[in-house]
């Protein structure tokens, strides 16, 4: 871990000779190693704005362009949209509407063998997550046709190879309010042999153009944009109380080896609080309100905002846990989605440990905890530092009801038997989970999942 004096004052009084060159030897670590950086997509913003998309693929020379969607939205205004300024500036193009809501390695697979079949020069990904990080990974694949899935696999789970050929641009039309993928390097999908989520990280998947037209949220059902706002919430909550940039570890020296996730830091700090205002300003009107555009555009706004501050710095436990929560999901079936298979959204499968988290992390920064409760709305002046988490628990359970959120993991059908195997299906999240800012054994995983069992 990087300790130097500028970040803490572990430094005794005695100045000798060695205290001397204990501090010349960590000013130069630091040099090398407490550093930040801001990495994002180019993003173009507002109302119909998806009707330039046509022009941008004329002007990148595109000649045989990728669509991407879901079966669901191949029908809604979304992808009329895009089609229509498409054929209004004679792109040649195909659609690929088989993407899977919360993909899955087959679902991936069969995305990717498409676009192998085809020629692209450019991919576009008009929906949300799902899409947009099906997409990335179609092109990731399809420009090393030689590579094997698991390559580019996070590590442990995948050989987490570095990406080093270039990819075709990639424009992101997001649908939902929302994952943030138009901005991140980020592709997850649920890895069924393991029953857990895992992903494809790497700054070469970051989308060249996200296009950001408020009027494709309009036709989110209540509980698409009840869920996609929980993912905007926790990206910005986690990020926000991530381990800082300079207690992170390891902290290599090459610029071209550090992770994306770089740890809690001072760019991202500003996009992930100011996110979470708008959270607590719109969230609860675009919910409630499908016709509430200025609260609709808000929270699309925020989705992006959120994803920077999480791109740059990483989330934590909330993400780490989510991944076995929606991987070992029997029945459950989400109200508002129509798919065919048995899902835990994934905002949904995020925000049902964040009053259990948060409490178990508040002690590691009670101040940023306090702040985050104070900006959704609680009234701290008397809490105690040592309050701080349950302070922000209770905000968010709170929160939680009045958007009429399922009551906890057992409501989703898990039970105290199903511990294990969640908590089985959290260590291999090492990529997030080690940004949390208390470390943590398995036992106090169980005992985060057994207090989300039940949340009112
Ligand atoms: N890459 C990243 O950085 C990142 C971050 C967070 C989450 N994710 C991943 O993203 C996925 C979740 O994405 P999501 O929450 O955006 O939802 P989604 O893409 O899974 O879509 C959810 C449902 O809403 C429908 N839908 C989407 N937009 C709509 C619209 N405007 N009108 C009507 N229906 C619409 C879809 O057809 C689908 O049925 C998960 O797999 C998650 O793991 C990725
Ligand atoms: C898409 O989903 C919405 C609600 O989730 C539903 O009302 C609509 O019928 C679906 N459309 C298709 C084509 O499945
Ligand atoms: C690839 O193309 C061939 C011939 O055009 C077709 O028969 C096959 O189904 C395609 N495969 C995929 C995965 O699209
Ligand atoms: C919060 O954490 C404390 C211990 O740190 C524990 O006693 C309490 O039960 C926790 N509360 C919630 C709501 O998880
Ligand atoms: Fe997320």
């Amino acid at each position: 871990r990087c300790r130097c004096p500028a970040h803490s004052n572990t430094f005794h009084q005695d100045y000798s000779i060695f205290t001397l060159y204990y501090i010349l030897y960590y000013i130069y670590m630091c040099v090398c190693v407490c550093v930040c950086q801001m990495a994002s997509s180019n993003i173009r913003y507002g109302e119909g704005v998806s009707r330039e998309i046509g022009m941008d693929l004329q002007n990148l020379g595109a000649r045989n362009v990728c669509l991407m969607t879901d079966k669901n939205l191949s029908v809604l205004p979304p992808v009329k949209a895009v089609l229509e300024s498409l054929s209004q500036n004679g792109v040649n193009y195909k659609v690929y509407d088989d993407v899977r809501v919360e993909p899955t390695d087959s679902s991936f697979k069969d995305a990717i063998a498409f676009s192998k079949n085809n020629s692209f020069d450019v991919f576009v990904a008009v929906g949300g997550g799902s899409v947009i990080d099906t997409c990335k990974a179609a092109n990731l694949y399809a420009c090393h046709p030689d590579a094997d899935f698991l390559d580019f696999v996070n590590a442990p789970i995948g050989k987490g190879k570095p990406v080093t050929g270039a990819l075709k641009p990639l424009i992101a039309v997001p649908t939902t309010a929302g994952t943030g993928s138009e901005t991140t390097g980020v592709a997850i999908f649920d890895f069924e042999p393991l029953k857990a989520k895992t992903g494809i990280a790497s700054r070469a998947l970051r989308p060249t153009l996200g296009i950001v037209d408020p009027l494709h949220t309009l036709s989110m059902p209540e509980r698409v944009a009840a869920n996609s706002g929980f993912d905007v919430l926790c990206h910005a909550l986690e990020s926000y109380t991530a381990l800082p940039y300079n207690q992170r570890s390891p902290c290599p020296p090459n610029p071209i080896n550090r992770p994306a996730y770089q740890g809690s830091n001072p760019i991202s700090d500003v996009w992930s609080r100011h996110a979470l205002n708008v959270v607590a300003k719109f969230m609860k009107r675009a919910v409630r309100d499908p016709e509430d555009l200025e609260a609709r555009s808000s929270m699309h706004l925020a989705s992006v905002f959120a994803g920077i501050g999480f791109g740059n710095a990483g989330v934590h436990l909330c993400h780490g846990m989510s991944y076995p929560i929606a991987g070992n999901v029997k029945t459950h079936s989400a109200k508002g989605y129509s798919v065919d298979h048995a899902l835990v959204p994934h905002g949904l499968s995020v925000v049902l440990t964040s009053p259990a988290v948060f409490n178990f992390t508040a002690p590691m920064c009670p101040e940023r905890h306090l702040e985050a409760a104070e900006i959704l709305g609680a009234d701290v002046r008397r809490v105690k530092r040592e309050d701080a988490g349950g302070v922000l628990a209770d905000t968010l359970r709170q929160f939680l009801l009045e958007l009429q959120v399922e009551d906890g993991l057992g409501a989703l059908g898990y039970s105290k038997d199903d511990i294990p195997a969640l908590v089985r299906g959290t260590i291999p999240q090492e990529r997030v989970t080690k940004l949390s800012p208390r470390e943590h054994t398995e036992e106090d995983l169980s005992e985060l999942f057994a207090a989300s069992m039940k949340l009112y």
